[in-house]
């Protein structure tokens, strides 16, 4: 089984293009269920959450070519067989972000099912939200022996409130907002998740001829229309991707230089580590102006050798994203003093505390929060991981620690990263790709 071999104590420097985001390009893969014509996306990334998406819309009789030999990795998806409506549970257990073909297939073939996601080592994973904005558009649905059911003659738009006890939903979002795109009226969707990701899906959405406004907003208004197209696109950056490298480079008093970052969706975890002590700042490429688009800017990451102490509170977007909760919890690991993270998305999303322990991590659980007593030396040790979050921050205390880490089962790491040990090496990192026994 594949484990990354990490001999630590490298600085980083060098430069890596960072490339498109996983959770944009899921939504948009679900949202070609729309249309009959060919959705043409490029800067897909090649990862196994990819792959799963792209072999789970083949069960839904779509044909997918994901030619990721292209500069451009272009992924085109064409619907050859609308009458398919099942997402089995073999291929949902293995990525939740499936329940994102829930909405495109009610809106567009009238009826879904679509197995229930299960839990996952980051928490629960309820669907409540997104079952409450299939009925509130007219679908019935229904939990049968572990599966959405659900069906709807013709969806009509209404006001739907997608705020849970842990903010709003991502892909509730997404949900609703396909599923609105062929609803008869009018659909208004508050407490709307206001991630870029979000805006990324509408911008595609309105490109086929949909009609969304208020994306990004915790208020989207969707007015129904009778048909979509298809369409060329291209999709954004992955900020999660920017700010998991931004932070390899800091843990470590590196100096690198990040191609096509998304700086405008990175202004949470820019603030924390401006009190911490790393600075990222726009460069002029190849003696070019820095480029206007701050969705994809290239950028200097340069620290200060000792990092202050923060605290850091995840909460949905513009919040801290709970997807860089574990990158940061390593780098604090490093700071002169005691910091805080407190988890509010998913409380439980701690899994990579235990292994950070055994690196020499000094770390305190209190319920939805870690005190990170910091500045002590990380020593290496064989470390599991658990989640593809989880995962980068083990990665990240490994570049950092003296002596040599094995992080195992980077299975998880595969999900979300393209070839996360190849951009290491660009940047410096001594890094091995290993076959080791399975743990
Ligand atoms: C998206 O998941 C992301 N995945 C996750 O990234 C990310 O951690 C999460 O948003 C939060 O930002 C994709 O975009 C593919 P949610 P999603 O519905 O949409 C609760 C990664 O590492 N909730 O916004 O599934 C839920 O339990 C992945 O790339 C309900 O209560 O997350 C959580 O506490 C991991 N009822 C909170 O809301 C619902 O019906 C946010 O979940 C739905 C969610």
């Amino acid at each position: 089984m594949d484990a990354f071999e990490i001999h630590g104590g490298r600085r980083l420097s060098g430069r890596w293009r960072i490339g498109g985001a996983k959770n944009s390009a899921l939504p948009l893969m679900a949202a070609s269920l729309l249309t009959d014509e060919p959705v043409v996306l490029s800067d897909v990334p090649n990862l196994v959450d990819i792959t799963n998406m792209s072999a789970l819309l083949g069960t839904l009789g779509c044909h997918v070519e994901h030619d990721t030999q292209d500069p451009d990795q272009t992924l085109t998806i064409e619907v050859t067989d609308p009458s398919q409506y099942l997402a089995e549970y073999d291929i949902v257990r293995r990525m939740r972000a499936s329940i994102c073909v829930l909405g495109p297939l009610l809106a567009r073939r009238g009826r879904a099912r679509v197995s229930m996601p299960g839990g996952c080592n980051i928490g629960d994973r309820p669907v409540d939200l997104h079952i409450r904005g299939m009925r509130a558009l007219g679908a019935e649905v229904n939990l049968e022996e572990g599966y959405i059911v659900a069906h709807a003659t013709h969806l009509r738009g209404a006001r739907v409130f997608l705020g849970g006890p842990f903010g709003s939903t991502v892909l509730g979002t997404a949900n609703v907002m396909c599923a609105a795109t062929l609803a008869q009226g009018t659909t208004v969707i508050e407490s709307a998740a206001c991630e870029p990701e979000i805006a990324d899906l509408a911008t595609l959405l309105n490109q086929m001829g949909a009609r969304v406004s208020g994306a990004g907003t915790p208020r989207v208004v969707v007015d129904g229309v009778e048909r979509l197209a298809g369409t060329r696109y291209t999709i954004m950056p992955d900020r999660i991707e920017a700010g998991t490298y931004i932070m390899a480079s800091a843990i470590t008093n590196g100096s690198i230089e990040l191609e096509n970052c998304p700086m405008d969706a990175l202004s949470a975890l820019l603030d924390r580590l401006e009190a911490i002590g790393v600075d990222v700042e726009p460069v002029q490429s190849d003696g070019q102006a820095p480029v206007d688009d701050r969705f994809r800017q290239t950028v200097r990451v340069a620290s200060k050798r000792r990092l202050e102490p923060v605290q850091v509170v995840t909460q949905p977007y513009p919040g801290f994203p709970t997807d860089l909760q574990a990158q940061i919890m390593a780098l604090l690991c490093q700071a002169d003093g005691n910091s805080l993270i407190t988890e509010k998305i998913f409380p439980d999303r701690f899994l990579h505390v235990a292994e950070l322990l055994r690196m020499g991590a000094n770390l305190i659980r209190l319920g939805p929060s870690v005190l990170i007593s910091g500045s002590r030396q990380l020593s290496a040790a064989p470390v599991m991981a658990s989640d593809l979050r989880a995962s980068a921050g083990l990665v990240l205390a490994g570049l950092a620690a003296q002596g040599t880490t094995l992080v195992n089962r980077v299975y998880h790491l595969d999900r979300g990263y393209d070839r996360m040990e190849l951009a290491l090496q660009k940047l410096g990192a001594d890094i091995q790709r290993v076959d080791r026994p399975a743990v």
